[in-house]
């Protein structure tokens, strides 16, 4: 028999309790996270969000209150009103926030019975994340679940509350919309009204908030939704949130103080110090040192050892001479065995043209004064593990690896980003075995929640930096074209402007993205605020007029009415909680998430329309059976 709550009121929460209540009257309500059965004692452990406390069914007491506690399973819904006591000394449990105390029941409701949970929300995760994305509201009762939620709820209000006061109105836009230019496929939403005619859900809110600073807003913000019909990954959702915002007559570096602000004030809401300003790079500079746009600076950077080489050498070992040698260490791994040697072959993506030297007694054999300068020139010590990255002259070169003066070569940066690609790879692998060395998410979350963002070596756990001067365009080898490496929103150098056409290779784009332990969390640019430039850049990246017309009429119009220059940046909200809370995916920071197969196990979606529906929308279902 369930009990009415009547008109009971709770005073507590669970976690609140601490040895000065003792003597008060409390009325708790929760879930029975457990219980333990002494016969004449039955105690049961409390549980809502803030955390438990411990609830004493005594026979002689609460007759019938101890014979509910008989029947109650873990994961009712009970409610207790008793005296707060202190425990007796060898009763305490250190390892309770409200382990000092326990609460001597005088009632017990039991308003709510759950059938058996196919996990308990007391342990660990499972891990089968299916089983957890099925049954996600118990899971997410997990404290650790809990936990990211506060901490994603804090991170949001310091955001909001921070831009607010650096001037900023938080200005809603569409959901249902027109396809915008983000590279993403797009979702369609069919309309019954139009027959034939469908709205797109916004991969971001960017013409909207580039519409809103010709309206005169000078600076907007949004936490915004964004739709993206992608591939999923452990940092991607088909639905994801942006700090979105944009200002006008900004300079790179306004637009970067003001994320540096709110980042700041996001930071500390989870308890974080972050320095500002944060380091700036180029995108050349990161390619060199990080082997990435997206450089994890917790781990040592890329060395230049072509030095270390002679040419006979080069040669002897297969190495295009042509192409960067470069080689990183990772501290404290030593030497890796023939068998791990080989495991990390797969990592490494061979395909690109670039190889590696990572057995370095073999190198000594051969070429010992080589072995010995490549240690030296990356500053390695006995315990660190070093990996030579080279290019492979057998990987042929394609009349579309075409060089552009000034900038990397496709062959160049392949060299670089399989390096960088090993260097994060092996980082992530042998992490356990750094020491000191901070890079798995476990250290970042300890030292985040105890020593305000440090490692356990002292050093920073959070490390963000500024990529700038992208190239603008990406030359398409097989179809000899220009591509824009960015929507065809962002702005080039205004210095870069002349060579539109004549050079394009040469052309930067006035845009930069942030980057933090070696994730992308935002990217933005200064637009483009006048019609000549954006029908130049449309005809460069080879879009007609017609076609701009089709798609960005409205925006063309736009432009056309007094238009300032303009510019702002999204960051990805998810990711930085992702990146707080030291969680492995984005699924541990996002209530009800898409599997990596987009299904949304709980809801069962997406599923099937009825006839009736698929009919008033226009729409027939072609499936091949
Ligand atoms: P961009 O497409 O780079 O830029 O997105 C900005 C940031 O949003 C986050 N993000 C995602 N997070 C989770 N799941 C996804 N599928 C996903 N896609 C992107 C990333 C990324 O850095 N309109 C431009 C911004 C601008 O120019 O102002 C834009 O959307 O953290």
């Amino acid at each position: 028999m369930l009990d009415f709550l009547g008109n009971l009121e709770r005073t507590h929460y669970c976690g609140e309790l601490r040895a000065a209540h003792a003597g008060q009257i409390v009325v708790l309500m929760g879930w029975v996270n457990r219980r333990r059965d002494h016969g004449n004692l039955i105690f049961l452990d409390l549980r809502d969000r803030t955390g438990i406390s411990q609830i004493v069914l005594d026979k002689e007491l609460i007759p019938d209150g101890h014979a509910k506690g008989e029947q109650v399973r873990p994961e009712y819904v009970v409610a207790a009103v008793g005296k707060v006591r202190l425990r007796d000394v060898d009763a305490i449990n250190p390892k309770m926030e409200t382990g000092e105390v326990e609460i001597e029941a005088t009632q017990l409701l039991v308003l709510n019975d759950s059938r058996l949970a196919p996990f308990s929300p007391s342990e660990e995760a499972i891990q089968n994340e299916e089983v957890r994305l099925k049954y996600r509201y118990v899971d997410l009762r997990r404290p650790e679940m809990q936990r990211n939620f506060r901490l994603r709820h804090n991170i949001t209000l310091a955001i909001r509350d921070n831009l607010s006061q650096q001037g900023f109105l938080e200005i809603e836009t569409p959901i249902l919309t027109k396809s915008t230019p983000e590279g993403a496929r797009d979702f369609l939403v069919p309309s019954r009204v139009h027959p034939g005619e469908f709205f797109a859900l916004p991969q971001s809110p960017q013409i909207f908030k580039q519409i809103l600073m010709i309206s005169g807003f000078d600076k907007y913000f949004q936490i915004a939704r964004c739709f993206r019909d992608e591939d999923l990954r452990a940092d991607r959702q088909l639905e994801f949130t942006q700090v979105d915002l944009e200002m006008s007559f900004p300079r790179q570096e306004t637009v970067f103080a003001v994320v540096e602000q709110f980042m700041a004030a996001a930071f500390a809401a989870a308890g974080v110090t972050l320095a500002t300003p944060f380091p700036i790079i180029t995108y050349d500079d990161s390619m060199r040192r990080f082997g990435s746009d997206k450089p994890d600076l917790r781990l040592p950077e890329l060395t230049d050892v072509r030095p270390a080489f002679t040419d006979e050498a080069l040669a002897t070992l297969q190495i295009d001479p042509a192409l960067p040698v470069v080689a990183f260490r990772i501290p404290g791994v030593g030497e890796l065995s023939r068998k791990e040697r080989e495991d990390n072959h797969p990592i490494f993506d061979l395909k690109k043209g670039a190889k590696f030297i990572d057995d370095f007694k073999r190198l000594a054999k051969g070429f010992p004064e080589a072995a010995v300068k490549v240690r030296e020139l990356v500053g390695a010590v006995e315990a660190d593990f070093v990996i030579v990255v080279a290019g492979d002259p057998a990987h042929a070169v394609k009349a579309s690896d075409t060089k552009f003066p000034g900038r990397l070569s496709e062959r160049e940066i392949n060299v670089y980003s399989a390096a960088g690609n090993f260097r994060t790879e092996l980082a992530k692998k042998y992490a356990d075995r750094h020491g000191a060395f901070a890079v798995t998410e476990k250290v970042v979350q300890e030292a985040n929640d105890q020593s305000g963002g440090k490692c356990v070596d002292g050093s920073e756990a959070f490390r963000p930096i500024w990529v700038t001067d992208f190239p603008m365009f990406e030359y398409d080898g097989p179809t000899a074209k220009w591509m824009p490496a960015h929507h065809p929103f962002t702005a080039p150098f205004e210095a870069d402007m002349k060579n539109l056409v004549a050079d394009p290779a040469s052309v930067r784009a006035n845009c930069y993205d942030m980057a933090m332990n070696g994730m992308e969390l935002g990217s933005g640019s200064i637009r483009i605020h006048r019609k000549d430039v954006q029908q130049q850049i449309f005809q460069s990246l080879g879009i007609s007029d017609e076609e701009a017309r089709a798609r960005f009429g409205f925006f063309l119009d736009a432009l056309e009415y007094g238009t300032p220059p303009h510019g702002g940046i999204a960051l990805g909200l998810d990711r930085i909680v992702m990146l707080l809370a030291g969680a492995p995916s984005l699924r541990e920071v996002i209530a009800f998430p898409k599997t990596a197969k987009a299904v949304d196990l709980m809801v069962d979606a997406p599923t099937t329309a009825t006839e009736q529906q698929l009919k008033e929308l226009h729409i027939r279902v072609a499936l091949k059976s």
